[in-house]
């Protein structure tokens, strides 16, 4: 496995086959001693509830323990070049996790550290998110070659990780965004396995998986307006329900806007695996801390 995960394709289908098995492993026993006096720190220049929730308790979890460093305390970039900080935290810390804006923050902190780095969202990937949604649909059903997930909303850092996942685990994609939002992961080598359309009814025939996220995300506040009126069609409701699979499962990386791009009524509903998302993120990442940081 690679040192660093900046992105969902550092992650190959033997790593994740090995992180699903150890991921079921510490859902099933919580409390261990194995990353007994490892640190990891937490660097954020966004807001979380999830990620710094998840990396922290999982460190506590692992015996370890982790340092939220908030944007005001470092001031990447500002106060203190990113080198620098990588090459502080290298002679402290056991590994980085980082949240950043620009993808480019969190690749330079791995080229200047010495120790793994690991992407928890940045404007282009959520590599993290990702992994523990896989966990969540291999836990229900162990075998992606059948499985087709629909993307309905904008082609954000979540989709573009999920078109990753979707070539290293052979799942097929169908995504819908409104023109000029489509995602910007290089889909040509998948052209068999991915379609890209405007039309969110198209996207959710015979899915499995319905999947969507906020329609503006952290950074794109400036947009909100323009993006409430260009979103307006891809909201996840009754009706767009009523066009999928009777069994489909709708997932959503959460924060949610409900009553934008999904309804209350789905959101809570039969379908929404919502929370196991959010509570496997806990467990994917003990998983994977366990594997970066073990040596
Ligand atoms: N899904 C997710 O990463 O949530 P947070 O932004 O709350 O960490
Ligand atoms: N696409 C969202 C995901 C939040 C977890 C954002 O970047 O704000």
């Amino acid at each position: 496995m690679k040192r660093d995960v900046l992105s969902f394709a550092d992650l190959t289908a033997d790593d994740l086959s090995e992180l699903f098995e150890a991921s079921r492993r510490v859902k099933g026993e919580r409390i261990s001693s194995a990353l007994g006096g490892k640190i990891l720190a937490l660097i954020f220049e966004k807001p979380s509830l999830r990620t710094r929730f998840t990396f922290e308790a999982g460190m506590y979890e692992l015996g370890g323990y982790a340092v939220y460093l908030a944007p005001q305390d470092i001031g990447l970039g500002k106060r203190e070049c990113v080198p620098d900080v990588a090459r502080n935290l290298s002679r402290w810390a056991s590994g980085i996790m980082a949240r950043t804006f620009e993808h480019a923050t969190v690749t330079e902190l791995a080229r200047y550290a010495s120790i793994p780095v690991i992407n928890g969202l940045s404007d282009l990937e959520h590599p993290c998110q990702v992994l523990a949604d896989m966990f969540t649909i291999w836990e229900k059903r162990e075998d992606f070659s059948n499985l087709k997930l629909a993307w309905v909303g904008d082609g954000n850092n979540v989709c573009n990780s999920l078109v990753h996942a979707s070539r290293i685990l052979g799942f097929s994609m169908s995504i819908a965004t409104p023109r000029g939002y489509e995602p910007r992961s290089k889909i040509e080598d998948q052209r068999s396995k991915i379609k890209i359309t405007n039309d969110p009814m198209e996207a959710v025939q015979d899915a499995d998986v319905i999947y969507t996220d906020v329609w503006t995300s952290m950074g794109q506040e400036a947009e909100r307006e323009k993006r409430l009126e260009k979103f307006g069609e891809f909201q996840i409701n009754g009706k767009l329900l009523n066009n999928a699979k009777r069994n489909c499962l709708v997932m959503h990386c959460l924060p949610a806007h409900r009553g934008e791009e999904i309804t209350d009524d789905v959101i809570d509903g039969p379908h929404s695996i919502v929370f196991d998302q959010s509570e496997n993120r806990l467990h994917a990442q003990k998983a994977l801390l366990l594997k970066l940081l073990s040596k």
